[in-house]
């Protein structure tokens, strides 16, 4: 018998689709939110990307986890930990360990849109840590924060380096609504990528074995699934662009020729010039002092930040400066 359960905040998720399709598709510069990836399918090829050489941060994140989940329980003697997309959660059972041997922790809420990462991580943790209770709530961590359950202190852990993945305005946004669901005192632990050589980035989101470039397509399919649309996703090329002007990484989808998509369920027809791009994800790289500033500005101040041996990733313990 496990502590388990889900609870769902998505309302309609065609509808959500949909909306996003007809902004994005319809743009001068066409874009997707990179939340449509993590379908099913899509959540296992990011869960094989984080095994992949190139794809450093995962392992980065890791090592500092490792050597630090002790302190961070010390530090924040949390009740709560809230891991915002979580996915798998293979990372957070470095901050369960250590939370739960340092007595504080009752409870554990993953949240995700990937109602499938979540039902399989919810199951798991449950099972190797009895007497918690585990709460995962699937939604969209941009939307559902405020109904976040949980006694004080929470750590609400945002991991992986996915805050990047918001545009600067989402981001500050975003931190700025966190930090509205704490009490003062409360606390946020952020994982960021670092800024780096561009080689080394581009690698990480072009790897030689396609997983990635498979994850990126990804969308098409879902798309194709959820709106009857007719994209051909092997017409489309993976591309991972370095912006060095906005410190981010830049995925998109290129036409290789001219190309008309039917989307019935958006009531859209879609045109391609060759060449022409889908800008699918930014992930965003950082450097330590602009977090720390980003932070403050959202009223957090930040208290520990640590990084891997080779400076790859960064990880902050910040709190909350307001009631
Ligand atoms: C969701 C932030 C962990 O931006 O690095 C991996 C997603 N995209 N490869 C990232 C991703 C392409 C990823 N995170």
């Amino acid at each position: 018998m496990t502590e388990a359960d889900l609870q769902t905040h998505r309302t309609d998720v065609a509808a959500e689709l949909r909306a996003d399709v007809r902004a994005g598709l319809t743009a001068e510069q066409k874009w997707l939110p990179p939340k449509w990836f993590y379908d099913a399918e899509g959540s296992a090829l990011f869960e094989k990307i984080t095994a992949l050489p190139e794809y450093y941060p995962t392992r980065s994140e890791r090592e500092v986890l490792a050597a630090r989940a002790a302190e961070i329980a010390v530090l924040t003697g949390a009740r709560t930990l809230v891991e915002l997309g979580s996915g798998s959660s293979e990372k957070t059972r470095l901050l369960l360990g250590a939370l739960t041997a340092h007595g504080t922790l009752e409870a554990f809420v993953p949240m995700d849109v990937s109602e499938s990462a979540l039902a399989e991580a919810t199951a798991a943790i449950s099972a190797d840590y009895p007497g918690l209770d585990v709460r995962g709530v699937v939604g969209d961590f941009t939307r559902h924060l405020r109904l976040l359950p949980g006694s004080a202190p929470r750590v609400v852990a945002f991991l992986g380096g996915t805050i990047g993945n918001f545009l600067p305005a989402e981001r500050a946004a975003f931190l700025h609504s966190v930090r509205e669901v704490l009490a003062e005192g409360e606390w946020l632990l952020l994982g960021t990528d670092l800024v780096k050589d561009p080689e080394t980035l581009e690698r990480a989101y072009d790897d030689a074995a396609g997983v990635t470039a498979a994850f990126n397509r990804n969308v098409l399919r879902v798309i194709n699934a959820q709106l009857g649309a007719d994209f051909d996703p092997d017409a489309f090329d993976h591309v991972a662009h370095w912006d060095a002007g906005q410190e981010w990484i830049e995925m998109r989808l290129r036409a290789q020729r001219d190309i008309t998509v039917r989307i019935p369920g958006a009531g859209l027809v879609v045109e391609f010039a060759a060449g022409e791009h889908i800008r699918t994800e930014v992930s965003a790289k950082f450097r330590p002092d602009g977090i720390a500033a980003e932070l403050a500005a959202a009223g957090f101040a930040v208290v520990r930040r640590w990084t891997d041996a080779q400076r790859r990733f960064g990880v902050s313990l910040a709190r909350s400066l307001h009631a």
